[in-house]
């Protein structure tokens, strides 16, 4: 079997999940991976470890480089399952001299396997292991994305763990950055970063603050999802930079439900409005995207322009479940207006328009509704809606 060693003496035992469609609510429709690395030295350590399913792929790759027996240490930066799920077995068969994690970490341990009795040895920011030849540090970071999280970092080789952060969801044969196309791992960072990140965006801008007055010398990311980072690490660490700033783009989302096409004729209209003030425009009928796919577009777009007819006094499930979704993962303030059809009663637009406020977005519009089909005129007015959105974010007004 082939090893991947990342650097001498360390090497990638993790597992590649090809399957996997959803992830809480988050489209995976490229699979993952669950990272777990080995680090031979005096102690033999093996940081964190895979989903339960992936026991075996876990087990299977150390063996072919120690028998498993061997392992001092096993250090959980994170307890979510997904990193942890077979951490009960591994235990068994390895019988680990000490289980590396944050004092939070070993609270979480004990809720989520009831297990008092393991050799718990709890760090904290700042503090340090000898390996033998390697030494590992540790720097908490609550939230990114647990309140147990944390990073272990490898000072004489410039290595970062970094658990889920700087992580995407991408299953592949590849394991280092520069073996794939890099524009479309950081769309798939951005997707991870837009979906599972984004509502911690204010810990990720003091961490990353916090790693630079460290001045640690980061020569390679290793995250426990998708690929590692040796080539890119500077792109990754500004593109964390960028989105957790909220920095934006001179960009426009129409997001959309429609019953009978007349919200949709709406939307095209608006859209051709912002077009004509050269503005960049991306429609997203939402019966047709997932929400995930939208939330990585969210994360860079100046405005949102949101459209649903009035059901039942209210929005359509579609457009509800979105701002619900959307609502709480915190998005930075962007521009905001909203439009749609009716019947008699109307209260969609109302409604987006509050959820918009609720999120801190700048309304600039006071919204547009017309009743049943709307005329070849008021399309002009959906027009005019459109370009009024386009000139406000060429003028520079901002979320
Ligand atoms: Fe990859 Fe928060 O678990």
């Amino acid at each position: 079997m082939k090893t991947i060693e990342i650097k001498k003496d360390i090497y990638w035992v993790g597992a590649v999940d090809w399957d996997v469609r959803d992830f809480h609510g988050y489209s995976t429709y490229k699979g993952t991976t669950y990272n777990a690395y080995l680090i031979l030295d005096d102690k033999i350590t093996l940081i964190d470890t895979v989903k339960k399913e992936f026991k075996g792929d876990l087990i299977h790759k150390i063996r072919g480089i120690i028998p498993p027996e061997k392992i001092d240490y096993i250090v959980v930066n994170h307890v979510e399952m997904d990193h942890t799920g077979c951490l009960p077995e591994i235990i068994d068969i390895v019988r680990p001299e000490k289980i590396i994690c944050s004092d939070m970490g070993r609270k979480a341990l004990i809720a989520h396997f009831h297990r008092e009795d393991w050799p718990y040895h709890v760090v904290g920011s700042g503090d340090k292991i000898s390996l033998g030849r390697r030494s590992l540090e540790f720097i908490e970071t609550r939230m990114l994305h647990w309140p147990d999280s944390m990073f272990s970092y490898v000072p004489e080789e410039g290595l970062l763990f970094s658990n889920d952060a700087f992580g995407e969801h991408l299953a592949s044969s590849e394991r280092f950055d520069d073996e794939v196309a890099i524009g479309e791992l950081i769309r798939h960072a951005a997707k991870y970063y837009a979906n599972i990140i984004l509502l911690y965006s204010r810990l990720v801008k003091k961490q990353l603050e916090n790693l630079e007055q460290l001045g640690l010398k980061i020569d390679m990311i290793a995250p426990d999802h998708g690929l590692i980072w040796r080539s890119h690490t500077k792109d990754i660490l500004e593109a964390y930079h960028n989105w957790c700033n909220n920095k934006s783009i001179e960009k426009v989302l129409v997001i959309y439900d429609t019953m009978w096409h007349s919200t949709e004729m709406m939307a095209k209209a608006i859209s051709d409005g912002i077009e004509r003030e050269g503005v960049s425009v991306k429609l997203y009928n939402l019966e047709v995207n997932h929400r995930s796919d939208i939330m990585t577009e969210v994360l860079d777009t100046r405005a949102i322009v949101l459209g649903s007819p009035t059901l039942n006094n209210g929005i359509l499930p579609s457009m509800a479940g979105f701002l619900n979704y959307m609502k709480g993962l915190k998005p930075g303030a962007k521009i905001g207006a909203a439009f749609g059809s009716y019947g008699w009663s109307g209260e969609s637009v109302k409604i987006m328009s509050q959820y918009m406020k609720d999120m801190k977005f700048n309304i600039i519009e006071p919204g547009l509704r017309f009743q049943y089909v709307p005329t070849h005129e008021q399309l002009k007015e959906c027009v005019g809606f459109g370009r009024r959105i386009g000139r406000a974010i060429k003028e520079g007004i901002g979320g």
